[in-house]
């Protein structure tokens, strides 16, 4: 089968590269990706030399890019996508032409290809948030994000649910939780506070920490898209669910494997909307046959021994780039 995978140099997509690959050994596989700040083409250098692998160095949002990238193409997943919520609340715009802009390109370019499934990879952050006796989302919670990147996600959603009723383009949507897993950037909370702790220095932990995400390691991501593509009925959604622990507890795992004291820890300043706790239901995709492999009681060691030996991979990243923590309480000022 030739897959086209969008945002493939990104944390998941290269990931779910490897996973294929790996599984699907006959699978042809195109990778488009523009190669934001966020996409790492060192994620991909083993496969140097695979026949069955294709880079092209394309924006989404660009339709020439796009067509090229879709040609031949049977299954599209979509991964591409400013990520960071962050630096949505610093740049909404950017958000809002990859993730809804960009979608509704290949959306386009999937139907005048005939493509024979297209599936979309979101967020459960799409659903706004959770107090904590809530019920978990499940696929049919009402639509309520709450940021910039979560609303741009929401829109991409709208439009291929859009393309499915409309025009009949054969889609599939996931939306999950938070995921930990290899080559991911050190912007983002796990890999940010383990290469703090590395070199020696503290991690910040907003608020008190009480904060609850799910998690999921990208392996199970991966196996659930395979999943989907395989068993999934065609205009449907499914949630994949994580593991539900506090900022606080991730962090004192993360101590607790690196043989570190609560004395790392640097109490921030609460940010100002943000999301007490996300929480999935995920027995509409169980019904199909996934089960979570991977847990963090288990598998973040070995998250944090991959940083430990790949230090090339992510050091480079940790220099030299603007501090968005200092730009996002600027970006509050005015509105306090
Ligand atoms: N990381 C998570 O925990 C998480 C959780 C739920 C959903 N998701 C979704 O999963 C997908 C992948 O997330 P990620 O964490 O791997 O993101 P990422 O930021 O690590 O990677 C995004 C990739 O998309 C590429 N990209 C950005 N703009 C592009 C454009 N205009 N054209 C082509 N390529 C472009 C980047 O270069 C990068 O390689 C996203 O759609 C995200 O919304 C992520």
């Amino acid at each position: 089968m030739k897959l086209l995978v969008t945002g493939g140099a990104g944390f998941i997509g290269s990931n779910f590269i490897h996973y294929r690959l790996k599984n699907h050994p006959n699978d042809q596989i195109v990778n488009l990706d523009v190669l934001t700040y966020a996409g790492h083409l060192e994620s991909l250098k083993d496969l140097a030399g695979n026949e069955n692998y294709q880079f092209i160095k394309g924006d989404i949002t660009n339709s020439e890019d796009v067509k090229k990238g879709m040609e031949g193409v049977e299954t599209v997943v979509h991964f591409a996508a400013e990520s960071h919520v962050d630096r949505s609340i610093v740049d909404p715009l950017i958000f809002v032409k990859t993730n809804v802009l960009g979608t509704a390109q290949l959306l386009e370019a999937a139907l005048d290809n005939k493509v024979k499934r297209f599936h979309h990879v979101s967020s459960d952050e799409v659903y706004g948030h959770l107090g904590p006796e809530d019920a978990a989302f499940t696929e049919n919670t009402p639509y309520h994000p709450r940021t910039p990147y979560s609303a741009s996600k929401a829109g991409s959603d709208h439009l291929v649910r859009a393309y499915f009723e409309t025009y009949g383009l054969p889609v599939t949507i996931t939306n999950c939780a938070n995921n930990f897993g290899p080559f991911q950037d050190p912007e983002k909370l796990i890999p940010r506070f383990i290469t703090n702790l590395l070199m020696g220095k503290k991690v910040p932990l907003m608020g008190k920490g009480e904060n609850i995400r799910e998690w999921l390691h990208t392996e199970d991501h991966s196996k659930a898209i395979d999943l989907v593509l395989q068993k999934g009925r065609l205009g449907e959604t499914y949630l994949i669910q994580g593991e539900e622990k506090t900022n606080l507890e991730i962090t004192r795992m993360l101590l607790k494997i690196l043989g570190m004291g609560e004395d790392m820890i640097e109490y921030v300043e609460e940010r100002l909307g943000h999301d007490f706790r996300y929480a999935n239901d995920g027995s509409k995709l169980k019904a199909l046959g996934w089960e979570k492999e991977h847990s963090l009681e288990k598998d973040l060691k070995e998250v944090v021994s991959w940083y430990k030996e790949n230090e090339w991979w992510w050091k480079p990243l940790k220099h030299g780039r603007p501090n968005i923590d200092r730009k996002v309480q600027k970006a509050y000022e005015p509105i306090h």
